[in-house]
């Protein structure tokens, strides 16, 4: 009886080891692979890149006169494409098309639009894009409805706000794609890359719609690239944490928060290599510190949440007393 009774023990203890030893080496082949992929996505494409020209001839870029838009059209044109920029000011438009023909020899067309405008604004730029070999499209324009972390109810002139924001966050990226896409699945090639946001990693209490349109482009972006890889088409999601650009007010860089060229550089040695991304080695970094430091239980208390909103205010204090970083 006491025999039996200690061989069952043994027998117990044994498989608690074999499962143990098991979970340890699952974890550690989990780690092993993260760890691979991350070398892959953020170093090796340092020297391991796609040809970008082999998409086609064109890339179209929206939001492209400034910040991650403006370093996307340059860099697209650096690696030997010509550019369709897309944004609200002639003014700026005609610069940024100017400095990149100087610059790169590339060809730069423009395409004067309010993305806030509605459903209304497509059939003139499907006028403007018919006839180009669009290889790549860069769904990059998107607005933030308050300068920092806010409650839903506090979004000034919310009515209108509202609408804009869904038009020029979400409707923009998904006609854009349904006016470029036939193309490309026609000619068996091409890349679309949505900007989306570390807020749409995960919902961001603050920051609610916001966080929704970029959840939105996560999603979208997951699923027409299963949909459509199998027909050459790759849809690549970036999803930045903090780029210095008009809307972070040109916050000063460093190995966290990149200058918008630097990023648009790392990001695009992703290509082929990710079809989501962070976009660079540092914002990879700080969403798996934040992910692991700060879980969604932490995230949705009100306490996290009447915290985040103090410390919005009192930056608001702060950058009510200094002047604003110049605009590009
Ligand atoms: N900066 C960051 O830290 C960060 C982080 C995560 C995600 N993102 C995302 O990255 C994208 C670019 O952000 P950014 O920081 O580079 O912004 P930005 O510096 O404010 O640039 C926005 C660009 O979009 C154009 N634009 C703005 N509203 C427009 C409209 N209604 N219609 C047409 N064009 C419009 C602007 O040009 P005009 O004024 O000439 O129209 C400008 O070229 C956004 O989708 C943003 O959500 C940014």
């Amino acid at each position: 009886m006491v025999m039996s009774a200690a061989s069952d023990n043994m027998w117990f203890t044994g498989g608690l080891v074999i499962i143990g030893g098991f979970t340890v080496v699952f974890h550690l082949l989990k780690l092993a692979w993260r760890c691979w992929c991350g070398f892959r996505v953020f170093v090796l494409s340092e020297v391991w890149q796609v040809d970008l020209k082999t998409y086609g001839q064109w890339a179209v870029v929206t939001g492209a006169t400034s910040g991650i838009g403006k370093a996307y059209a340059n860099e697209l044109a650096r690696r030997g494409m010509d550019v369709v920029l897309i944004s609200r000011s002639n003014d700026k438009l005609q610069t940024v098309a100017k400095e990149i023909e100087a610059q790169y020899g590339r060809k730069a067309r423009t395409i004067q639009t309010d993305f806030t405008d509605g459903h209304s604004i497509y059939p003139a730029i499907a006028d403007g894009l018919r006839g180009l070999e669009i290889g790549i499209l860069v769904n990059n324009v998107g607005m933030a409805y308050s300068e920092n972390f806010a409650y839903f109810l506090e979004i000034s002139n919310s009515e209108q706000k509202i609408t804009d924001i869904i038009n020029c966050n979400m409707l923009s990226v998904t006609q854009m794609t349904r006016l470029v896409l036939p193309g490309m699945v026609e000619r068996g090639t091409g890349l679309i890359i949505n900007i989306s946001s570390e807020a749409g990693t995960r919902p961001q209490p603050l920051l609610s719609l916001y966080s929704a349109t970029k959840i939105f482009i996560t999603y979208l972006s997951q699923c027409l690239h299963a949909e459509y890889k199998s027909r050459g088409i790759t849809v690549q999601c970036v999803s930045p944490f903090i780029v210095s650009t008009n809307m972070t007010h040109k916050v000063p860089p460093n190995c966290f928060m990149k200058t918008a060229p630097d990023f648009a550089r790392e990001a695009l040695n992703t290509v082929g290599h990710s079809s989501y991304t962070s976009g660079c080695l540092s914002h990879a970094l700080q969403n798996i510190v934040l992910t692991t430091l700060l879980p969604d239980w932490v995230r949705f208390s009100s306490f996290f949440i009447r915290k985040l909103d103090s410390l919005a205010r009192s930056e608001e204090c702060q950058m009510t007393e200094q002047p604003k970083g110049k605009e590009d």
